[in-house]
């Protein structure tokens, strides 16, 4: 594995990687596959519909689109459609004639209008009033449409990019939403899976939030713990990746002036722990996978049981007993376990036999 910050130095210096790659942080399957549809799909007008959980990175997908579009030279027009009033998304969009309306004391031209020959994003499409929605399925037909109140016929080249963390089809089969502006928009298709089906991305990104918030403070850079990347990457993470980037501030505040962040410094002290939960992987899903090559049953073991301990004595904030509880085992044993933990030549032999089941395939 390489560091964000390695990557981003790699792709600095290597020509053939293209600008946009280097906020695109990942090294999972998903994220290279993304990469290659985005390279793909980029140079074309062709409209695109992300879906994902809130904060997989829908918004950073539609800006790496369009810098690696021909259209980069012009910047990208974002409109946020829940944040609209509904009297006022027409106008937002499409613009208005003077007089068309009560207040319309001149003419404006609409967002569409300011994204010609670039991108729009339309984020949170789920949330267009309907009226809009239909006037949004004549310009994705025929990139045409008239301002509010005039009759004039506005032609505009631009290239569609709507994002929506809500199922749209769901929306379709409620009648929420046009069934064929759906079919309209989702013609790339790009849906972005939870930061907890990637867990291989969670060092990079940790690192590039770490290092991107050293920068900004103007401080030098700072490393997390083993014990804490441990714990962090056992979390479930449902607010995904700006989940991690707000933990990563938090911690790096708690952090003070040492280099080191640890796992106590990504838990919230007090009721509203946000990151209290621990992790218990589906049965059905290994944890460790058995290649041809085999494994060193012992040394996985060990290092899940250390695990497993290192993010009790986090959640517990280091109170043993609590720990021991978190983890249903007596005290002794925990006290036990940490004991040969700290003697790197002790071999650990697992806590109860029926627990080797859940981690070996
Ligand atoms: N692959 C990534 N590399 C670097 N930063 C990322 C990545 N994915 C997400 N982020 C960061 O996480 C935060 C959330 O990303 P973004 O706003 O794109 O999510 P979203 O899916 O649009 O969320 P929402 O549905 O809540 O609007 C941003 O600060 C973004 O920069
Ligand atoms: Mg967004």
């Amino acid at each position: 594995m390489i560091t964000a910050l390695e990557q981003s130095s790699t792709q600095t210096h290597d020509k053939t990687v293209a600008p946009w790659r280097r906020f695109l942080i990942g090294e999972s399957p998903a994220i290279y596959q993304l990469s290659e549809i985005i390279e793909l799909i980029a140079p074309k007008r062709i409209t695109v519909l992300v879906s994902g959980e809130t904060g997989t990175g829908k918004e950073v997908v539609a800006r790496a689109i369009h810098a690696a579009s021909t259209r980069s030279a012009l910047p990208m027009v974002a409109v946020n459609c829940t944040a609209l009033p509904a009297s006022l998304v027409e106008s937002e969009l499409f613009g208005h004639a003077k007089g068309a309306f009560t207040g319309a004391h001149m003419s404006r031209i609409g967002r569409f209008e300011q994204a010609h020959r670039s991108t729009i994003f339309l984020d949170e499409i789920g949330d267009l009033p309907s009226e809009a929605q239909g006037k949004l399925l004549r310009v994705l037909q025929e990139q045409t449409f008239e301002r509010i109140g005039s009759s004039e016929t506005v032609r505009v080249d631009v290239r569609v990019i709507a994002a929506s963390n809500i199922d749209l089809e769901n929306a379709v089969r409620d009648r929420r939403f046009r069934e064929d502006l759906f079919y309209r928009l989702n013609v790339v298709p790009i849906h972005l899976i939870p930061l907890r089906e990637r867990r291989e991305d969670i060092p990079l990104l940790l690192d590039y939030f770490l290092q991107k918030t050293c920068a900004f403070e103007g401080l030098p850079p700072k490393q997390v713990s083993d014990e804490a990347l441990d714990f962090l990457m056992a979390q479930e993470w449902p607010g995904n990746v700006r989940q991690l980037e707000h933990a990563v501030q938090m911690a790096f505040a708690l952090s003070g002036d040492r280099l080191t962040l640890t796992a106590q410094d990504f838990t919230v002290r007090g009721r509203h722990a946000s990151l209290a939960s621990v992790n218990v992987p589906a049965p059905h899903r290994p944890l460790v996978t058995v290649g041809r090559d085999g494994i060193d049953f012992d040394q996985v073991v060990s290092d899940f049981e250390r695990s497993l301990v290192n993010q009790a004595l986090a959640v517990s904030g280091g109170n043993k007993a609590r720990a021991a509880d978190l983890l249903r085992i007596k005290r002794t044993t925990l006290l036990a376990k940490m004991k040969v933990f700290e003697d790197p030549k002790s071999q650990v032999i697992s806590i109860r036999e029926n627990e080797r089941a859940a981690f070996c395939a």
